[in-house]
């Protein structure tokens, strides 16, 4: 499936006997004590590249990323390396090493149609810095490793939003594809939306906040959302900024992520949208060994937020129900702890039962679809959470601007 003709996919180059570095996006959610893998959701997503890859005798060299420097859930690969292994019923070898000596020998040492799943490239400082394509092409990885390869193929949808070395700096460098994933999610996408259907509504949930108030902005600038329902994390963020005491232990989940600079943007976007912009009237807390739901008139609570409240979950369905378009990103709290998942379960089901156009997007969110048995009545299930969103607000993906640039320098 050739999604556009501006960028190359795997249909264009012969990878017989090639070394191709291949940048997926594995993100994975992860146990908080046991730092396993919870859903390998993104892990099966690129299976069918890997596979054709290898099944045409290249050499596969998978550059990844999990998590980011700072945060609890940034390990190393090898729970990946195992989990890509046991879906491609075929052996991945792993280095926790991405452009070192350990990292070329395993390279060199590669056979025809053989996986080898490099280190977290996030360990990389230069990784982490959002610079343009032209600056990263003249980094110390794409230095180290485009020698070292043939072809670049690109099948990371969920991080094409980010301007990061292994994703932009070696397509102005070599000949560049998308993998299958990649061009099945833009074709998709494309599909969907071109006409939405009004009215829609986004439900911002999930761990990350920091990109919430800039993707609200442009949602409403663009006019993509008529309404915008704060849930999870980005819901008690946004509660704080409009003044509500959530309580130390909810404010610690989100000390991270509510740096004085991100309040300032969530207060700012408050007071210019607030209208359109729909917030918890409660939350779900555990308190002897029972879930309760706590209006934000009763907080602070001492127990942190795990899910929306109840009142929350009434108002917010009635939204849903009358929308023709759903796009939700981020759960609406953790969805993993039984009687926590009502929340994100019953918002899933009101988007599919409404009839319209229910769009889900991010690891995490996917997963809970998933698990509810939901995930087949969802209209599109994509694996991006921020890269989808940038998408859909028709911003410029760095990712595929890098691509389309190898194609003009290498063709075919
Ligand atoms: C994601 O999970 O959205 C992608 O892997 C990107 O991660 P990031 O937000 O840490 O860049």
């Amino acid at each position: 499936m050739s999604p556009t003709k501006d960028f190359n996919t795997l249909d264009d180059f012969n990878f017989r006997d090639k070394t191709v570095l291949l940048r997926v996006d594995v993100n994975c959610p992860l146990d908080r004590k046991t730092l396993e893998i919870i859903n390998d959701a993104r892990i099966r997503s690129i299976v069918p590249t890997v596979r054709e890859l290898s099944g045409k005798r290249a050499k596969v060299v998978i550059l990844a990323h999990q998590s980011r420097k700072g945060k609890w859930d940034f390990t190393g690969l090898e729970r990946h390396a195992r989990l890509l292994s046991k879906n491609l019923n075929a052996p991945v070898r792993h280095v926790e090493d991405v452009m070192g000596a350990e990292a070329r020998e395993a390279i060199a040492s590669l056979a025809p149609g053989e996986v080898l799943l490099l280190g977290n490239v996030r360990e990389l400082d230069s990784e982490s810095e959002e610079r343009d394509m032209d600056s990263h092409s003249e980094s110390e990885m794409v230095s180290a490793l485009a020698p070292l390869a043939d072809y670049y193929v690109c099948d990371a949808f969920g991080t094409a939003h980010r301007s990061q070395c292994s994703l932009v700096g070696f397509p102005p460098k070599m000949p560049s594809a998308s993998g299958r994933l990649m061009a099945r999610e833009i074709y998709a996408l494309r599909t969907i939306f071109d006409d939405p259907r009004r009215p829609s509504v986004f439900i911002i949930g999930g761990a990350k906040f920091a990109d919430v108030p800039h993707m609200i902005e442009r949602v409403m600038e663009a006019g993509m959302a008529d309404t915008v329902i704060l849930v999870g994390l980005a819901g008690n963020a946004f509660l704080s900024a409009r003044g509500v005491d959530i309580g130390d232990a909810s404010r610690a989940a989100l000390a991270d992520e509510l740096t004085p600079e991100n309040f300032r943007a969530a207060t700012e976007v408050m007071s210019r949208y607030g209208q359109r912009i729909l917030l918890p009237v409660d939350a779900a807390v555990e308190r002897d060994g029972a879930r309760v739901s706590v209006s934000t008139g009763d907080m602070p609570t001492a127990e942190p937020a795990l899910d929306i409240g109840d009142g929350s979950i009434e108002k917010f369905e009635k939204v849903i129900a009358a929308s023709k378009t759903a796009f939700m990103s981020g759960p609406a709290g953790m969805f993993e702890k039984p009687g926590f998942e009502v929340g994100t379960r019953r918002l899933i089901a009101a988007m599919v039962e409404n009839g319209g156009l229910s769009v889900i997007g991010g690891g995490h969110t996917a997963g809970a679809a998933e698990r509810f048995d939901l995930a087949d009545r969802v209209s599109y299930v994509s694996t991006g959470g921020g890269a989808l969103e940038t998408f859909l607000l028709r911003e410029p993906m760095p990712v595929v601007e890098a691509l389309k640039r190898s194609k003009v320098a290498f063709g075919p």
